[in-house]
This record gives C-alpha cells, structure tokens and sequence, in this order.
C-alpha cells in the first residue's frame, strides 16, 4: 500500500491543519501498535490512521455522527484505494456507524484515535507545551479525571486492553509514538 498515495488523498480531501496533524498522529500510533500486533501490516494499520477521518470536512457529522466512516471508504473506493482491511478499521474507529470493532487493528484504532488527542490536549496544557514533558503518571491520573477532556472517549481508550495491553502500556507507547514526530505535531 502506498503511503504517499494515502497523503495525496488526505490532502485533496482535508484542508484543515489541524485535521492533518491529527490524522499523522493517530497513524504514529498505530505503526508502534502494529510493530507490537501485527508487524507484517505496519504499513497498512499506520495508513488506516492516516486516514481514518478522511471525510471530516465532507459530511455533517455534527448533527449525524453515523455518516462519520462510510463516507470515508465510499471516497476510497472511488479513488480506488485501500482494501476491506482498511475500510473496516476506518468503519471501527467510530461504532456510531454500526460497525463494532472486531480484529486486533480495529481494536487499536478505536483506542489510538482518542488517545492521540488526549496526550496532545496534556501536552498542550502544559507552559512549554512540549510533549517531552509529558509523563505517563500523568496520562494515567488525567485519564480518572472524567472531567478533563471529555471529548476523549475513555471507553474507546481502554478497549486496548482486551488485547492485553494495559492502560500504561499503551500510554508509554502512544507518549513513544508521538514524540517521535513531535516537531510535525508542533509540539
Ligand atoms: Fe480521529
């Protein structure tokens, strides 16, 4: 699977930065879980992150949150992209579509996507807003806190764990994955 093909599609289809880096998190995420799950697919498990929110700017998933995913794989497969691996991770990182996470992949992208977002949101938090500063302890004390940033879906987080990676585990690799691209993150 081509990884620059994946970029091309993700840049003609979302125009937001924000989006953008997001979208290069969760794929950060997703390489050191497959390096650990299935190292033969690192490739495609870091390209489904990379496009896992293809379709945020071209559906109105605010006032319907089931279009978030389907839209996605129609878009690839009318670029002719991807295959169904692929297209049901995309599907299972939001269940609100119906389609429920089955496969180790689906698994950890359901648990990556909001795990990205919740360690960018400490670091972001944080005077020098660098993800170095970030430690694990904290990540795990901000996790009980279901007041602090409750877009982050703990529920979703702590699926990984029916893989047998504990939260810590998969905080210290996600803190991992990430910093290793701090600088495109900007942080
Ligand atoms: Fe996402």
């Amino acid at each position: 699977m081509d990884r620059d093909k994946a970029y091309e599609i993700l840049n003609k289809y979302v125009k937001g930065e924000e989006y953008i880096i997001h979208s290069e998190a969760v794929e950060a995420i997703m390489r050191k879980l497959a390096l650990r799950f299935d190292p033969e697919n690192v490739e495609l498990w870091g390209i489904t992150g990379l496009l896992h929110d293809l379709d945020e700017e071209r559906v109105d998933w605010r006032s319907d949150m089931s279009l978030h995913g389907p839209a996605s794989v129609d878009i690839l497969k009318n670029e002719s992209f991807g295959n169904e691996t692929l297209y049901n991770g995309i599907l299972a990182h939001n269940p609100l579509n119906g389609y429920i996470a089955k496969s180790d992949m689906e698994i950890c992208i359901l648990s990556a996507d909001p795990m990205s977002g919740f360690i960018m949101g400490i670091a972001k938090g944080y005077p020098d807003k660098k993800l170095r500063s970030v430690k694990v302890s904290s990540i795990l004390k901000r996790f009980k806190e279901a007041r602090y940033c409750r877009s982050a879906n703990r529920e979703y987080m702590s699926a990984i764990e029916k893989l047998g990676l504990s939260l810590e585990e998969f905080s210290t690799l996600a803190l991992e994955a990430l910093c290793e691209i701090d600088e495109r993150l900007g942080l």
